[in-house]
Order: structure tokens, then sequence, then C-alpha cells
């Protein structure tokens, strides 16, 4: 019999596998102070890009104070238990009632973690005759969902209507065949690694040619599109073809959790039904309170998504002009397309971290082909002028090294922290 210990202990995975020279540096960095454009690494100053600290909430006076104050008063523990059983308050209905005001939706469900409430919605939502059709770039915790899923699902080519349309007619012919279930489509407002914003739209407007219900993970969206910031869907004009609306607070808020809304049968049908929420302890007050003050602000200081895009847009136009390519993004997210190897792509991130004081997240195979590197910024309102001319500077004089060869190495440096 194989000891499982061992087997896995063989391979680490394709990140893990270089832990040992990354670790602490590459992977599990350790950005410390307070949260913002500037903070330390590694005992010096840094620019940082990979916080989706949207709004710059994250250390914004009022919500520090609101954090402070309802942790002196409540703690960690209150309340205990699950919502169902003991662990309900007034103030977190007020929190779902509130965020179902400004999504314009019937109702709404707060949920611990996005990541696992997602999966949690699908789960609730679908049964063994049900037809799941989501986008092939679809976030990991949706792909997780589908895991729980034990009747069929059909992918789409992301952002495919065509594709979309085949998917649909496949499926609409197979529950006919069946004679029973029903179709959900899952995509997200805003692909997060991409930037390119969900066809929300186009998708529901083909609710007119097929039948099925639609689940949006806004969780990019949601805070930084809209007139009001309600998210991609507000943004596109179809918030009402939207059926479930989800977000997390993890990013525009700063916070911890999640909430979906929709109509107030099917919310409810969920807040009776959802595993993990059932099943675990209910979000402490001090996240609650804290959440309430975000949205509260989210929806009251304009000036905050203002200076986001402001921000945002300085800085993809700086990229543009010195001919990087950012690919199609239509959001905040701003990611640069290059060309080159592991080995090549951790030294030109050493290089940016260590002599022009820019942190920002690469992405390398295998998570996505051999011989390409993303970058991926998230540029935020807490980010000024002097940090996207420092950043456009350092990039340029990086990616033209990069393309002289001055980066290609055997192998990944050794810079792990010791353990
Ligand atoms: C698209 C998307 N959905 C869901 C999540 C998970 O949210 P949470 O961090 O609240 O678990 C994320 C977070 O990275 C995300 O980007």
């Amino acid at each position: 019999m194989a000891d499982i210990f061992e087997r896995l202990i063989k391979n680490y995975g394709p990140i893990g596998q270089h832990r040992e020279r990354a670790h602490g540096y590459f992977a599990f960095p350790k950005l410390e102070g307070e949260i913002g454009s500037r903070m330390n690494f590694r005992g010096k100053e840094v620019i940082v890009w990979s916080l989706n600290n949207y709004l710059g909430l994250a250390n914004h006076p009022e919500v520090r104070k609101m954090d402070a104050d309802a942790s002196k008063e409540f703690g960690l523990a209150s309340p205990m238990g699950a919502r169902m059983m003991s662990g309900n308050t007034n103030h977190h209905e007020q929190l779902e009632k509130e965020l179902a005001e400004f999504e314009q939706k019937e109702d709404a469900i707060l949920l611990n973690f996005g990541y696992q409430g997602i999966m949690s919605t699908i789960d609730a939502l679908c049964g063994r005759h049900d037809i799941i059709v989501y986008d092939a770039e679809s976030h990991a915790c949706i792909i997780d969902g589908l895991r729980l899923h034990p009747g069929h699902r059909y992918v789409f080519k992301h952002n495919d209507l065509e594709d979309f349309e085949k998917q649909m007619e496949r499926s609409t012919a197979l529950i006919k065949k069946q004679k029973a279930g029903g179709i959900l489509v899952i995509t997200e407002g805003v692909f997060g690694m991409a930037g390119d914003q969900g066809k929300l739209k186009e998708i529901v407007a083909l609710k007119s040619k097929y039948d099925f219900r639609l689940l949006v993970d806004d969780a990019h969206g949601f805070g930084t599109l809209g007139k009001t910031g309600a998210g991609a869907g507000e943004e596109q004009g179809c918030q009402d073809g939207i059926d479930l609306y989800f977000s997390t607070f993890a990013k525009s808020m700063a916070s911890i959790g999640a909430f979906l809304a929709g109509p107030r049968t099917i919310i409810d049908y969920i807040r009776y039904n959802i595993r993990s929420q059932i099943f675990a302890k209910s979000l402490p007050m001090p996240i609650v309170f804290g959440n309430l003050k975000r949205l509260d602000m989210l929806r009251t200081m304009p000036e905050l998504k203002e200076k986001l895009w402001s921000n945002a847009m300085k800085l993809q136009k700086g990229l543009k002009e010195r001919g990087f390519d950012i690919g199609n993004t239509d959001s905040v997210v701003t990611p640069i397309y290059m060309k080159g190897g592991v080995e090549e792509a951790t030294l030109m991130v050493m290089d940016l971290r260590e002599n022009y004081g820019i942190f920002c997240s690469i992405v390398v195979y295998p998570v996505i082909p051999k011989g390409h590197i993303i970058y991926r910024l998230i540029p935020t309102a807490a980010h000024n002028d002097e940090d996207i001319e420092r950043t456009l500077k350092a990039f340029s004089e990086t990616k033209a090294k990069l393309d002289e060869g001055a980066y290609k190495a055997e192998v990944i440096p050794d810079m792990a922290d010791a353990r």
C-alpha cells in the first residue's frame, strides 16, 4: 500500500517545487507596515501593486476606528454559533438589508468567505439533473463549486458568445432529453487576471432565446464599476438580468466575508440550505460592524472610486504609451504581458524589488503557457502620481533589460527565508 505522505513529498506541486529557493520572497512574501501604496519588504520601502485594496479603505482612519471600537466592544467571539442556531443578530440582518438595497435585489445573505461561499452556493442551487454552463476562465472557487455538482457541466470559451450559444444549445437539448433539470450560467463581472469584464449584457440578452438562471461573481467589479459602485451589472446596465449577484468583502471593502444577493424566495432557500453557513460559525461582530462602515463609505464617498479610476487610467495610459501590452482590460486590473522564462521572470522581479523598490505579483508557467510572463498590477485610491511615475520608469528600464537578455539564468535565484 502506498503511503500518502510519501507520495506528497515526492512532488510538491507546480509552485511548491520551487519552495526551497522561493519561500518568503517569490512565494509567501511578508509585506509589513500599514496597508497602503508604500509598505516594507525585507526592511526596505516598496511601492505595492499587489493588494486589492481598491478604494484605499484598508487604512482609512474611520475604518480603523470602527474596527477597533467594535473589537473592543464585542471581541471576536460574539456571536457564538451558526446563524441558524445561535449566531444571528440584528446587525448581520442590517448588513444584508443594506447590501440587497445597494445591489437592487430583494434580499442578500452573508457568507463567511467568498471562496467557500460561492462553492456552497453552487452546491445549494443545483441538483443532479441541472446543468451548469460556465466561462473557461472562471475563478478557482467556481471550478471547485463545480466539483460538488453531481450533474453535467459545459464550459464555454472565455467571453466567447458563439461558443456560449453552442453550449446553451447542447444543454437545452440534454434537458429536453432528460425531461428534468434547468440551466445555471456562471460567469464573472471582471476577470481578475486579465481585467476584462464578463459579457453580462450580452448573456442577459440571450435570456430571451434560452431558459437559464445567471449567477455572477463580481469580486473585482463591486465598488469599482457602475455609477454607484454597485458593480459590473450596473456598469453594463443589466443588473436586473443577473439573478444572483455575488461579491466578496476582501477587495473593495478591504475586509473579509462575502455576500449573495437575489430574489427573496431564493435567498431564503439558500439561507436554509447552504451547508457552509449552516454548519459554520457566523461572522464575528467586529467584521459585521466593519463591513457596515465600509459599505456606507463605499456608497457615500464617490471620490474614492474616482481617485481609483484616475490612478488606473494614468497607469494604463502610461504603460500603453511606453509600448507595453496590457491586453484588453476594461477594469482597473492592469496586466502587463511579456515574453520570457520562469528564471528570467524571477530575476526581473528581484531587480524590480531590490533596485527599483517596486513590489507586484507575477504569473508564470505552469499557470500560463511556457515562455510567457504576466505582471498583474492593482491600482488603488491610495496610490499617488509619484508611485505611478516611478513604476512606469522601473518597468521601462527592466523591460529593456529583459529584451537584451540581461536576466537570462539557469536557475531561480535562492531568495528564501531561513526556515
Ligand atoms: C473572482 C473571485 N471570486 C471569489 C474570490 C474569493 O473571495 P474570498 O477572498 O472572500 O474568499 C476571489 C478572491 O480572490 C475572486 O477573485
